[in-house]
């Protein structure tokens, strides 16, 4: 069991306690800040490049493509199997499959004739994943490298003296993958909407960043100089909500609430969001294609695990360092 679906209890906490210590604290957010960068400078060139050739870019897709890339290789480290296995693509599979719509939960007896072929479709895409991450913990095990599976493999016994067995990690591994990739992306795009759809924002955000930034890249650290910015993915998510489903919880004995079990992860994805949607706008103008309006913007969500867009935003980048 990972970390989300698991009751509260000894068992929860050590795996809270433990993932606390070896992924979110500001130590550990920071040791990966490098690896972030070297990502987001090469996805800045490759748009670089796309504004140089006026081409419309599928900023959706690209958007979803560069967080998976931070996150597996903050998790699983710079491994090629992970292209080799579709890893992400898996994942978007698994994604859509907590999200959609069974019939069989509003008439139970057709459970067994399987209509939509969810059964089917999940145990494949479950034979899939177990055999990528089983190969993947494989290689790290013969070869140990700087990333989140290896730490899990040295730590094995966790505070509780249990030994996390090889299903424990593939469960904890999955979690974080799902947990950063569509709420990060989702809020990303929804972010990056915001000033698109309205010039009088983006035009205060690029403000703030040619006064604070000027020239240079965006860094970490630079984060929290920017007021308006965080005020604007703190408005996007109160608009737009990136995890409306919640995870189910019930209370197990009567008490009287004095906390609450929140997002672990709530600070990395803020900064990779943020760091990504100033690198965004600093750089770039973004044209909408065909000469459309930003009142023509189609505004749809999606229904799934979080409430991504419906449709990808294309958009034309103009470089303007
Ligand atoms: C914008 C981004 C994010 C949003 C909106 C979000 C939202 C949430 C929400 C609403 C919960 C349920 C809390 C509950 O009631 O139990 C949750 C749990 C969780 N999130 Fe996030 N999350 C985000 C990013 C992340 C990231 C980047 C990670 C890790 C890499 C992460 C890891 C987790 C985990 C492990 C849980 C389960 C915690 C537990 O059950 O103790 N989240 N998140």
């Amino acid at each position: 069991m990972g970390i989300a679906f698991t009751e509260y209890g000894p068992y929860w906490r050590s795996l809270r306690k433990f993932c606390n210590q070896q992924l979110f604290t500001t130590s550990k957010i920071e040791s990966f800040a490098s690896s972030r960068k070297n990502v987001l400078t090469y996805f800045i060139e490759s748009l670089k490049e796309a504004a140089a050739e006026k081409e419309v870019v599928n900023i959706s897709k690209k958007v979803g493509n560069l967080n998976a890339e931070i996150i597996l290789n903050k998790i699983l480290g710079p491994v090629k199997k992970c292209k080799e296995f579709n890893l992400k693509e898996l994942i978007e599979e698994l994604l859509y499959m907590v999200g959609v719509f069974n019939l069989v939960d509003f008439v139970p007896f057709l459970g067994a004739f399987d209509i939509q072929g969810l059964k089917a479709r999940t145990r494949i895409l479950g034979e899939k994943l177990d055999k990528a991450l089983k190969t993947i913990i494989n290689d790290h095990q013969q070869q140990k490298q700087d990333d989140f599976i290896s730490t899990m493999l040295t730590e094995q016994i966790n505070p509780n003296g249990d030994i996390m067995d090889r299903n424990c990690i593939k469960a904890i591994t999955v979690d974080m993958i799902v947990a950063f990739l569509d709420t990060s992306t989702a809020l990303l795009e929804w972010a990056l909407l915001a000033p698109i759809k309205h010039p009088r924002v983006m035009s205060k955000l690029q403000k703030e960043l040619e006064r604070i930034i000027r020239k240079k890249m965006v860094e970490e650290n630079d984060l929290p100089k920017l007021e308006y910015l965080d005020m604007v993915v703190k408005e996007t998510l109160r608009l737009y909500l990136v995890a409306p489903m919640l995870i189910p919880r019930e209370s197990m004995e009567d008490i009287v609430i004095d906390g609450r079990r929140v997002c672990p992860g709530r600070k990395l994805a803020l900064i990779a969001v943020k760091l990504i949607l100033a690198q965004l706008v600093h750089c770039f103008d973004w044209e909408l294609p065909g000469g459309m309006s930003p009142n023509e913007l189609d505004m749809t969500e999606k229904f799934s695990s979080t409430f991504p867009r419906k449709n990808n935003l294309c958009v034309k980048p103009i470089y303007r360092m």
